[in-house]
């Protein structure tokens, strides 16, 4: 499988510092609380007591939800630094919880194990190679579905082309002056789909988008949501492995 930047980034003082980091701001602290909210507004139309795969965990931030909603929660990232962030405090409001690496692209558990995957703040920061792989094994490893965060490019198209490449040309030139500060190279403007490719690829991996939920961030035309999809086993046959 390729090798992507947020393969390995979110170790040590980036795991550390990961809540931290998010939350500081206004904006981001807003951004932050959106995506709580949205998820409990999703969970609340779902059944209680789901089984609930949640990958990348992170920092294990949507668990207490999880937990309110009665979930049975399996909480999963490539990064054991990112799952020693997660704070005791939310473990110990977790009753039916269980931690574990996992690559989102091969996941060791057995066909149908979990009712939903959850999987906030990846799909955009992947390439295309790892957002398939992955779909195609959270619909292997979900009955019922998927909730995936998901950025969509909306007016931004061209926009985005040219300030991803002032942006390269800005970590170009930060890495020949200063290589010993960490630069992160920017994202190329193909990782934020347009819903006709996001659908396209969910389908392709037995998803149907069912449900588009906004998510508060600021002024922007490329609109950040949370998707629920559901799995169509008529649709995708046999679930392989
Ligand atoms: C931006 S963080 C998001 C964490 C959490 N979902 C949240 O919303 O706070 C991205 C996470 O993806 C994890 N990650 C990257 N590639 C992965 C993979 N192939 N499988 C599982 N986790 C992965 C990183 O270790 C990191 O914890």
């Amino acid at each position: 499988m390729a090798e992507y930047a947020a393969k390995t980034r979110y170790r040590s003082h980036e795991a550390l510092s990961y809540d931290n980091n998010r939350t500081q701001s206004c904006l981001n602290r807003r951004r932050w609380q959106g995506e709580l909210k949205t998820i409990d507004a999703i969970m609340s139309g779902l059944p209680s007591g789901l089984h609930v795969l949640d990958i990348p965990c992170g920092t294990g931030r949507f668990f207490p939800i999880l937990a309110e909603h009665g979930c049975c929660i399996h909480g999963a990232d490539i990064s054991q630094d990112m799952i020693d962030c997660i704070p005791p405090s939310i473990v110990d409001r977790c009753p039916n919880i269980s931690l574990s690496t996992a690559d989102a692209t091969n996941l060791r558990y057995p066909t149908g194990s979990f009712d939903y995957v959850l999987c906030m703040r990846f799909f955009n920061i992947v390439p295309d190679a790892v957002r398939t792989a992955a779909l195609q094994e959270f619909f292997r490893v979900a009955s019922k579905g998927v909730i995936i965060q998901v950025r969509f490019r909306g007016l931004m198209g061209p926009l985005l082309a040219f300030s991803n490449m002032t942006r390269r040309l800005f970590h170009m030139a930060r890495a020949l002056l200063s290589p010993e500060t960490p630069s992160y190279a920017p994202r190329a403007s193909s990782m934020r789909p347009s819903l006709k490719e996001f659908k396209l690829m969910a389908t392709a991996c037995g998803l149907d988008l069912v449900q588009i939920c906004p998510i508060w961030w600021g002024i922007t035309l490329s609109p950040m949501t949370v998707c629920l999809l559901r799995a169509n086993h008529a649709g995708k046959g046999d679930r392989g492995k």
